[in-house]
């Protein structure tokens, strides 16, 4: 029988590689997806050594061509179940520090990235079924000085399209959620330096980090029938940073 299958993009970095490991141990078949192919096989590897399914693809979510392979793949290795939109990149800053080509190149990423994987996935996903889970931010959510105004804008965009997508799929039995990440045990986080870390840590009323396994349970949880429910939500994964 071919196995439910997940596209997992950002799947070489800590969130994705955390979100990869919680799917394939409830059984799924998961399309490791990002820009560095040595690193989706390195992660594939690791699902197929312990009895899983994997497959390695090259994925750039700026490129359209890209994408629709991507998908094709996922549609190759079973029944397209779902899709985690890991991929992003971060930004630091003020406005003046956000030139146009930062803008341009931290939207693309985060935000139109995210919806072309959608468009790309939608009319193969399983409906009823079908699961998307974007990766939005604490900074989506509330003002923030550490990120830039592209971060941020990019991580809103991000929550207004799991709403809306949300909205219209829901007939069709296609859930769309997303995650809303705190200050998480990263080399993203890392690259603030350590007294950065510090001051951030204060302010987490839970007093530590968040790990990347916390926020892949959280991703699986939405990614699964455990949450059958649950449509056009954000949920927050961030020791109680944040409360709305
Ligand atoms: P990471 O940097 O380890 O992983 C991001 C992955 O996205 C990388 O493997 C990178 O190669 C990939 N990527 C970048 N551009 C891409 C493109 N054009 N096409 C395909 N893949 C691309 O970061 P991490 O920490 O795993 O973050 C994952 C997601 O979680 C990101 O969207 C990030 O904004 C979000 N997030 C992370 C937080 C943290 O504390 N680490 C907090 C809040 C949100």
């Amino acid at each position: 029988m071919s196995p439910k299958t997940i596209l997992v993009t950002g799947a070489a970095g800590a969130i994705g590689r955390a979100s990869v490991g919680e799917l394939a141990r409830r059984g799924f078949g998961i399309v490791v997806a990002d820009l560095n192919l040595e690193a989706c096989r390195a992660v594939a590897r690791h699902i197929t050594s312990g009895g899983g399914i994997a497959r390695a693809v090259e994925l750039d979510v700026t490129d359209a061509d890209s994408i629709d392979a991507a998908v094709a793949a996922t549609v190759e290795l079973g029944e397209f179940n779902g899709v985690v939109n890991c991929a992003g990149v971060v930004h630091l800053g003020g406005i003046a520090d956000v030139s146009h080509e930062i803008w341009t190149r931290v939207t693309s990423i985060n935000l139109t990235g995210t919806f072309a994987v959608c468009r790309a996935a939608v009319p193969h996903l399983a409906a009823p079924g079908g699961t998307i889970v974007n990766v939005a931010s604490t900074s989506g959510r509330t003002a923030s000085t550490l990120t830039s105004p592209a971060y941020v804008a990019s991580k809103a965009g991000v929550i207004g399209l799991t709403m809306t997508l949300a909205k219209e799929l829901a007939p069709r039995g296609i859930r769309v959620n997303a995650v809303a990440p705190g200050i998480i045990d990263t080399a993203m986080v890392d690259s603030l330096g350590a007294d950065r870390q510090d001051d951030l840590i204060e302010g987490i009323p839970f007093g530590r980090k968040g790990t990347a396994k916390e926020v892949a349970s959280t991703i699986a949880f939405l990614a699964t029938g455990d949450s059958s429910y649950v449509t056009g939500q954000t949920i927050a994964v961030n020791g109680g940073t944040f409360i709305s």
